[in-house]
């Protein structure tokens, strides 16, 4: 168990509640399949799974063209989805640089005929349209290196601290001193780095880049905050800082046959979810080799993305909700000061909300404005219930948000559920 609570002392983290993580790498050239192979899981742990030799893997670099790749586009689209960071996959656990190393060759520039720079022409887009810029850097597992790790592999005959010190260390400083300010690194999957080896790259990137955020997976408990397990939503609101990684179909990397879209309604529900836990949820594309985002992703986030546009005040400036003892499936809710709001995920005539020991004083429709009726009342049972009437027009409406101004400054519920 933790003891302490993780705090970035970071505001702009704090109040993020969205952001889009990009994985891309070479493996977005396999799309999950390898010579007739198809990979089981994810795509981008191809290498590993189909245990292609890294001499052979590596030649997938002479074939990288990111012909459809444009920085400022993925940008700009990431700020109408509603999002406020980026974090960008500089290096996976393929081994192969995102940018342009000096220290190893296996790089985007280096070795791939366009030679761009797709780290620097993000950063150059982030800049622009200020967006704070992550960096997801794989610190242990590196199954292009001799040294680097391989998860549930025998690593005994490594020299992991050379890695780190050769490969690890000289990376994140050209990272951190090359590519602008870098408002997080996003490491992962520590294996049995040692709190020693953690505390040392902890170090590296506080040296450069004090406000840099360290991710909960930089291991042994020394993250900012608290990384999630992939896809996994804390049940309760959680105190400290953290974040959920999450996908939209069912591998991070470009996987060709993954057609397994969440639907935009789920996910909608899943960031307002995070949202009311206090958390940031981190949602994930991955581009084919070509740099195109598939079509299935452009769908859902096109939809969530009007949402969260809509309805940002309901989303962006709440705060961490507290105990409330029902689990409403037609609604989710989120809170700020004097403001209780209620997305309507699915149709209803009213709003109904018991064991509110607050008075509201006004109802509203999110982005229309449209002032609605509203009773502090009892309901058959004897419990305290807001009731809010919604007009005959909204019935067969979902995906809205109602704004109930409070006489009070926090919503509070009591605890008894029942009459
Ligand atoms: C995992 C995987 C990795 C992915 C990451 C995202 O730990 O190893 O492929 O990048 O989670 O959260």
């Amino acid at each position: 168990m933790r003891r302490k609570k993780p705090d970035t002392k970071q505001q702009w983290f704090k109040d993020a509640k969205f952001g889009l993580f990009v994985h891309w790498g070479l493996y977005a050239l396999l799309g999950g399949e390898y010579q007739g192979q198809r990979v089981k899981g994810v795509a981008e742990w191809i290498m590993d799974t189909l245990q292609i030799p890294p001499k052979e893997y590596e030649t997938l670099a002479a074939q990288f063209r990111p012909i459809h790749f444009d920085a400022e586009a993925l940008v700009k689209q990431a700020k109408e989805w509603g999002m406020k960071y980026l974090v960008f996959t500089a290096k996976h656990h393929e081994g192969f640089a995102m940018y342009n190393s000096a220290c190893s060759p296996y790089n985007v520039v280096k070795a791939t005929p366009d030679g761009r720079d797709i780290l620097k022409e993000l950063q150059l887009a982030c800049e622009k349209y200020e967006m704070p810029l992550g960096l997801y850097y794989s610190q242990a597992q590196d199954w292009h290196d001799p040294n680097g790790l391989a998860a549930g592999r025998d690593n005994s005959g490594k020299e992991y601290q050379f890695y780190l010190d050769h490969k690890v260390k000289p990376q994140l400083r050209e990272l951190l001193q090359n590519y602008g300010k870098i408002a997080l690194i996003w490491f992962d999957t520590p294996l049995e780095t040692s709190r020693e080896q953690s505390q040392e790259l902890y170090d590296l990137v506080k040296s450069i880049q004090p406000n840099c955020i360290v991710s909960g997976r930089i291991g042994n408990e020394l993250g900012e905050y608290m990384t999630t397990g992939d896809n996994f939503l804390p049940r309760l609101p959680y105190e400290g800082d953290w974040e959920l990684p999450a996908t939209l179909n069912d591998t991070w990397g470009y996987k060709r046959t993954d057609e397994n879209w969440k639907q935009p309604d789920e996910v909608i529900r899943l960031l307002l979810k995070v949202v009311n836990r206090g958390g940031n949820y981190l949602l994930n594309i991955g581009p084919d080799a070509t740099g195109a985002i598939p079509e299935g992703s452009l769908r859902v986030l096109n939809e969530v993305g009007r949402y969260v546009r809509e309805n940002a005040e309901g989303i962006f400036g709440t705060r961490r909700m507290g105990y409330y003892p029902y689990e409403l499936d037609w609604a989710e809710l989120t809170w700020k000061p004097h403001k209780l709001y209620v997305h309507l995920m699915k149709t209803r005539e009213r709003i109904e909300l018991p064991n509110v020991k607050n008075q509201a004083l006004q109802a509203k429709v999110l982005g229309s404005g449209e002032l609605l009726e509203v009773q502090n009342t009892k309901n058959c049972e004897g419990i305290p219930t807001i009731v809010i009437f919604l007009p005959e027009r909204l019935w067969q409406e979902k995906n809205y948000c109602v704004e109930i101004s409070l006489k009070e400054e926090e919503p509070s519920f009591e605890e008894e559920i029942g009459g």
